[in-house]
């Protein structure tokens, strides 16, 4: 690849705007949008979820991808070099948490990592008839050793791309795989729809309800804009500073979102209708939570023609874009510690892989032995989703609003996207950036602390 070559250690500029859209859609496409978007929307009903996730995607998404990806690119740092760049002074510890948030996600990610490796196995196994019944993933799950052992192999996988450094070939590879998931979810999701049962999921998974819309929606929805955007963790800014000069950068920006959004609602629909058709729209399952795809997808495999076969392709693919985000998570933590600290690309490595085990052994644990710890009334691995994704990068994006609004200037983002295209949306994003950024993010944070602290329910 050509390019400059820059002070983060992830790896040189994209070669063109192709390059850029793929590296991005391949890290922001993961775990996000086909396990946790499902289950937010059959949580907050349905239809309701989705829209509200749109209209957030489509304008605060937008804005703050702009803005982190432009200060990315005319600074050429990752986020906390960015901020010292741009002069951030006392809003250093925005660049901070930018750059923490990233080590909190990837031991939980590894968590779920592991619980798709264990479904992969299972589903090649002889015993996969029996991954169908209710309580084999609360079995599975709840038990000390075996979640450990799956989450250990995923973070050895991801440890070891970065020890030797095929970051890029495990990208072309999820490229190809890529394209592979998007049919495949297609395919699912058309049989899906057309189980005995299943219309009504879609007129739940597609029609807005507004009776059912609250502000407890539009906190999930914008904490799963953060997550899946990967907007608020410093990840965009390091994109940007690879980002060459004359790319396009307001439609690269759309072109992944599209991607993004796309994956993300095809998973919802492979899921939500199956819960209809499968387990009778029981409002409990609805409500599963981070359990929903495991227990949801492998009724709809094992009820299909050569099911065992496709429940295994499917989890190669899922495992596949699980394992590009959860490379370029730990790269970033890893970058992070290279930049700041004096020490070598491996000790850093290895400090991270040492935190995505003390981190997410508990996250694990939470759902078996250590389920009677509840913090802010969730599993531990509810926790550190529910800080990172509702608290923290509201946060992060935050600071990078004040520190555009108060140091830098809104023209400084402005001029950076007109130094390659011109900006077609300038107007709606210096509206949105200059005026309900700031004031609707705030209201988010503050009833996320309320929720945390108990004034409110999660
Ligand atoms: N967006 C990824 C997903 O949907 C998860 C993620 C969050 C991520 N932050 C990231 C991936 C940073 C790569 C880099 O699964």
């Amino acid at each position: 690849m050509s390019g400059k070559s820059k002070k983060t250690t992830a790896g040189a500029g994209f070669s063109g705007k192709m390059g850029y859209v793929l590296a991005v859609a391949g890290s922001a496409v993961g775990l996000g949008n086909i396990w946790r978007f499902p289950y937010l929307a059959a949580k907050y009903g349905g239809g309701t979820f989705l829209f509200t996730y749109l209209v957030l995607a489509i304008t605060f998404g937008f804005t703050l991808i702009i803005t982190e990806t432009a200060l990315g690119r005319k600074t050429g740092k990752s986020p906390i070099g960015a901020f010292k760049a741009l002069g951030a002074k006392k809003l250093m510890f925005g660049g901070w948490i930018n750059a923490i948030v990233p080590m909190l996600i990837v031991p939980y990610y590894c968590v779920i990592g592991g619980w798709v490796l264990k479904y992969l196995f299972a589903f090649a196994g002889s015993n996969a008839v029996s991954l169908q019944e209710d309580t084999y993933f609360n079995n599975f799950v709840s038990k000390t050793g075996e979640p450990i052992f799956w989450l250990l192999v995923f973070a050895v996988a991801v440890f070891v791309v970065i020890i030797m450094g095929v970051e890029k070939g495990i990208e072309r590879v999820s490229k190809i795989l890529m394209p592979l998931l998007v049919v495949m979810a297609i395919g699912i999701a058309v049989y899906s729809v057309t189980r005995p049962g299943a219309m009504e999921g879609v007129k739940y998974y597609l029609i807005p309800d507004f009776s059912k819309f609250s502000i407890h929606t539009v906190v999930a929805a914008m904490g799963q804009m953060f997550y899946s955007l990967s907007i608020g963790m410093g990840v965009l800014f390091t994109y940007g500073s690879y980002m060459k000069k004359d790319i396009d950068m307001e439609s690269s920006i759309r072109q992944v979102e599209i991607v993004d959004c796309i994956i993300a609602f095809l998973a919802g629909l492979m899921i939500i209708p199956a819960v209809f058709a499968f387990a009778g729209g029981n409002p409990e399952t609805l409500q599963a939570g981070p359990s929903l795809m495991f227990i949801t997808m492998p009724k709809v495999f094992l009820s299909m023609p050569m099911g065992r076969i496709i429940g295994m392709v499917f989890f190669i693919l899922v495992f596949s874009a699980a394992l590009t985000s959860a490379v370029s998570l730990m790269e970033s933590g890893v970058a992070t510690f290279v930049d700041t600290t004096k020490w070598s690309r491996k000790k850093s490595s290895v400090v991270m892989l040492g935190i995505i085990l003390l981190l997410g052994i508990p996250s694990s644990l939470g759902f078996g032995v250590w389920s009677f710890i509840k913090p802010i009334g969730g599993s531990i691995l509810d926790f550190f989703d529910f800080i990172t994704n509702s608290i923290m990068m509201p946060l992060a994006a935050i600071c990078t609003i004040i520190l555009v609004w108060k140091v830098c200037g809104f023209n400084t983002v402005v001029e950076e996207v007109e130094s390659s295209s011109k900006f077609k949306e300038k107007k709606i994003y210096l509206f949105i950036a200059k005026y309900l950024v700031l004031i609707f993010l705030c209201v988010i944070l503050i009833s996320s602390i309320l929720q945390a602290f108990g004034f409110m329910k999660i």
